[in-house]
């Protein structure tokens, strides 16, 4: 039985890998955000408009305890999901953790295209979001390297990059399950 979890900052590539990799070691993918949209019928956007971060965050671990029951399975969670209640421990106890490990420069770079359904970078100029960035990295990588592998996804600029990294991860995956 397999249970991974992509874990990283917004940007990182937990989706895109996570997509690929589900593909060519013939599991199910879930995306935790999207099942968290479609399970509750409301963008995440909305759920922290009316709920606040709080309410999100709790919403986001009765999720997560919900998509660890399936097996065979590669789920993507969301940026902030290691970095409330025991998440780290709870998603170590249940699989295999992979921190995408990605640089500040590229994030920013990422990220300033793909703010509009981030609520908590949303509406930020490109040096509020650049020191965000910094400041909200250094806050979370206590909690991202408590996973049990690191994967550099760096380079994700272009499909044949994108797959040559899904190829990679793929083997750091099957090496560790062997
Ligand atoms: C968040 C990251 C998002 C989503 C929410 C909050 C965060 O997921 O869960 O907007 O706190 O970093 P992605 O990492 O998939 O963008």
């Amino acid at each position: 039985m397999k249970r991974v979890f992509l874990i990283g900052y917004m940007g990182t590539g937990k989706t895109t890998l996570g997509k690929i990799i589900s593909k060519q070691m013939n599991l199910t993918f879930i995306d935790l955000d999207i099942y968290i949209e479609n399970r509750y019928h409301k963008t995440i956007s909305k759920i922290f408009e009316e709920v606040g971060e709080e309410g999100f965050r709790k919403i986001e671990r009765t999720s997560l305890e919900e998509v660890s029951e399936f097996e065979n399975i590669i789920i993507a969670t969301g940026g902030g999901t290691p970095c409330f209640f025991d998440n780290m421990e709870f998603m170590n106890n249940k699989g295999t953790t992979i921190y995408l490990m990605t640089n500040n420069n590229v994030l920013f770079e990422r990220l300033r295209i793909a703010s509009q359904n981030r609520p908590i970078i949303k509406g930020k100029t490109d040096d509020e979001l650049r020191e965000f960035i910094k400041i909200n990295v250094d806050k979370r990588h206590p909690f991202y390297s408590k996973s049990n592998l690191c994967f550099d996804a760096n380079k994700l600029d272009n499909r044949s990059q994108i797959n040559e990294a899904g190829k990679k991860l793929v083997e750091l995956i099957t090496k560790e399950n062997r």
